[in-house]
Parts: structure tokens; C-alpha cells; sequence
């Protein structure tokens, strides 16, 4: 299962992936500043929302020393509409701690990333990943449902959320696991919808244990409130 889930959701990425402006094109080298804005902006808000402020963000502050050296309410001001304004304070901050005790550079590890105002579990394993090439397993809401599915977890969320991670770690390729990470949070957008997933166009449809069981709908089971 491992080695053909990575190999199927890659050959669909390689063709059918989003194009995003953060997302380098192949044979490009990720920009880790612009991978780590994406992923600030992406949490929490659609990638359709995000588009037009990453873009404003990148023209106007190409690089995180010229973010660290714009003024908060500028920042504030620029960030207006996209919510989760702390999100906005932690990336001042952020930006400011690279640019002074980093010499400009994100660091190229999830445990040293995770020293930084804003970025936690997932967010340093998606820019150690897809800006710098390291194996790590990344989990958002998107591959949760994902996994869910592909493995019938049965527990509910939030506590399965441990074996969600250990199943995705199962899943996650040696080499280019920031692609594989980009691809299951595309196919969590565009095909394994939370409802109505598109199972005829799901590159993982052969190995998918809800598919086979006809029980897509019901994943991720969610504790009742
Ligand atoms: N959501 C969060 N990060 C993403 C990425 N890099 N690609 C697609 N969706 C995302």
C-alpha cells in the first residue's frame, strides 16, 4: 500500500496539480520566504482567498528582510480582510526573527522552524517538505479526511488524530514528500470532498478501503459534541 499510494497520487500530481503562485515549476527552487507566506495565509482561509494578498504581499515585500522592515501598520493595513489577525502579528514577528538572528534564511528544519512565532506542527513540516526537501509528514484537515478514507479509520476525531499522522508517516515517500503533501492537499480540494467525493477521478480510488466498502461519507468520523 505504502509505496503505491505515494507513486499513484504522484503521477496524478504531475499532471493535474494546481498552479499557485507560491508553488515553484519543476526544475525552479522553492523560495522558502514565499512558501512560508503561503502557508501563514493558507491556514485557516481558501486558497481562492489567499491568491490576491499573497500576491500583494510578494510585490510589494519580495523578501522577508523587506517585510521585517516594513512598519506593523503597514503590515496590519496590507493583511486587512484575511482575518486571524494574529496570524499577521506572529508573521511580523516572524519575519523580523529570521531577518535578525537567521542572516534572511528560514531554517531548513521542522524543529528549528517550530522556534518561530506562528508555525506549529503542521506548518513547519509543510515548509521543511515542499521549500526544503526533507521527508516530513504533513497533516492538515484535507489529508485527515484523505487518510481517513483510504484506511477506514474508525475512531473519531480529534482523537484519532495520532493514528491519522501515523497512517499519513506510512504514506509520506523518502524524496519528494513536499510534492506528495501539496498532492493530497489538492486532492482533498478538488476530489475527496468532504461531500460527494469524485471517486472516478481519484487516483487512489484502487487502494481506498471506504471505497471499497462504499462508506466514503462517513470519514472522518467525528467525536459527537
Ligand atoms: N493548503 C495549505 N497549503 C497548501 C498548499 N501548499 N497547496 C495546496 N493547498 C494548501
Amino acid at each position: 500500500m505504502s509505496v503505491d499510494a505515494s507513486i499513484a497520487l504522484l503521477s496524478w500530481y504531475a499532471v493535474d496539480k494546481r498552479q499557485l503562485p507560491w508553488r515553484a515549476e519543476p526544475g525552479e527552487t522553492p523560495d522558502p520566504y514565499r512558501i512560508w507566506l503561503s502557508e501563514i495565509m493558507l491556514q485557516q482561509t481558501t486558497v481562492a482567498a489567499v491568491r490576491p494578498y499573497f500576491d500583494k504581499f510578494t510585490s510589494r515585500w519580495p523578501s522577508v528582510e523587506a517585510l521585517a522592515a516594513a512598519e506593523d501598520s503597514e503590515i496590519m493595513a496590507a493583511w486587512a480582510g484575511l482575518g486571524y489577525y494574529a496570524r499577521a502579528r506572529n508573521l511580523v514577528a516572524c519575519a523580523r526573527r529570521v531577518a535578525g538572528e537567521h542572516g534572511g534564511r528560514f531554517p531548513d528544519n521542522e524543529a528549528e522552524l517550530r522556534k518561530l512565532p506562528g508555525i506549529g506542527r503542521y506548518t513547519a513540516a509543510a515548509i521543511a517538505a515542499i521549500a526544503f526537501g526533507r521527508r516530513a509528514v504533513v497533516v492538515d484537515a484535507n489529508v485527515e479526511r484523505v487518510v481517513s478514507r483510504l484506511f477506514a479509520v474508525d475512531a473519531p476525531l480529534p482523537g484519532a488524530r495520532e493514528r491519522l499522522y501515523a497512517l499519513t508517516e506510512t504514506i509520506t515517500p523518502e524524496t519528494q514528500s513536499g510534492d506528495f503533501a501539496q498532492a493530497m492537499m489538492d486532492l482533498g480540494s478538488a476530489i475527496c470532498t468532504p461531500r460527494a467525493p469524485d471517486c472516478g477521478r481519484c487516483p487512489l480510488a484502487p487502494l481506498c478501503a471506504a471505497r471499497a466498502a462504499g462508506t466514503q461519507a462517513i470519514y472522518p468520523v467525528k467525536a459527537a459534541k
